[in-house]
């Protein structure tokens, strides 16, 4: 049977993965397409319900970090809540990119899945993307799409953000994909 935090309860816990994550991202010092071997740590921390009127969520809050070969200083990070609708069975993840971004992406997935698909566009009306003015005119994010999948004592994740970048006359796809294993 399913609990309060449905799809959610896999992720709870503290994650590390080794040096597996791949991203890839225009990198202005360098001025060309680089694909990044990275490590990371997250932290899932279950809490609920938050009550919204008749809404009942159950959520985890997380913070991710990304560290490429020895580097000293993360060179992305995440803030944010995961967050689980057992009534429409809608699942959110809300966060912050630390280069002035929010994503509110959303998806629908059954109480026990281990595997499911959130999203997020710059134009939607619920699941939307905030960004500054200098990112606005230089380096867009037009979408996010997030793919989950859910083991025993492990995760990964597969996410492509598209940005139309003043570099690129086409949308870029700025991807990045790990699997993290539980550490406690
Ligand atoms: C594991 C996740 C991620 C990693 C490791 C990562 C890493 C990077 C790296 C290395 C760059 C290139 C910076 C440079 O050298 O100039 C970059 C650029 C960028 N990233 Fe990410 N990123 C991640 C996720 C995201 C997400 C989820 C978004 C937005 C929803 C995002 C938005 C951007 C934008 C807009 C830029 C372009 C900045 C510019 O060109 O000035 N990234 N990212």
């Amino acid at each position: 049977m399913a609990n309060e935090w449905g799809p959610l309860e896999g992720l709870i816990g503290e994650w590390e993965s080794d040096t597996g994550g791949l991203d890839t991202a225009f990198s202005h010092s360098q001025d060309k397409v680089l694909g990044s071997s990275y490590k990371e740590k997250c932290s899932m921390k279950p809490f609920g319900p938050v009550d919204n009127g008749s809404q009942s969520l159950y959520g985890l809050d997380y913070k991710s970090a990304m560290w490429r070969g020895d580097e000293e200083n993360p060179f992305h990070t995440e803030v944010g809540y995961w967050l689980w609708d057992a009534a429409t069975g809608e699942v959110m993840k809300g966060f912050v990119v630390p280069r002035g971004i929010t994503v509110l992406a959303g998806g629908n997935a059954d109480a026990n899945a281990t595997k499911f698909t959130l999203k997020a566009a710059l134009d939607d009306p619920q699941y939307s993307i905030g960004e500054n003015k200098y990112l606005a005119k230089n380096a867009s994010s037009l979408s996010y799409v997030i793919n989950i999948t859910i083991g025993d004592n492990s995760w990964s994740y597969d996410e492509i953000t598209m940005l139309r970048m003043n570099e690129f006359d086409e949308p870029f796809a700025h991807t990045d994909h790990n699997t993290l294993r539980r550490v406690s």
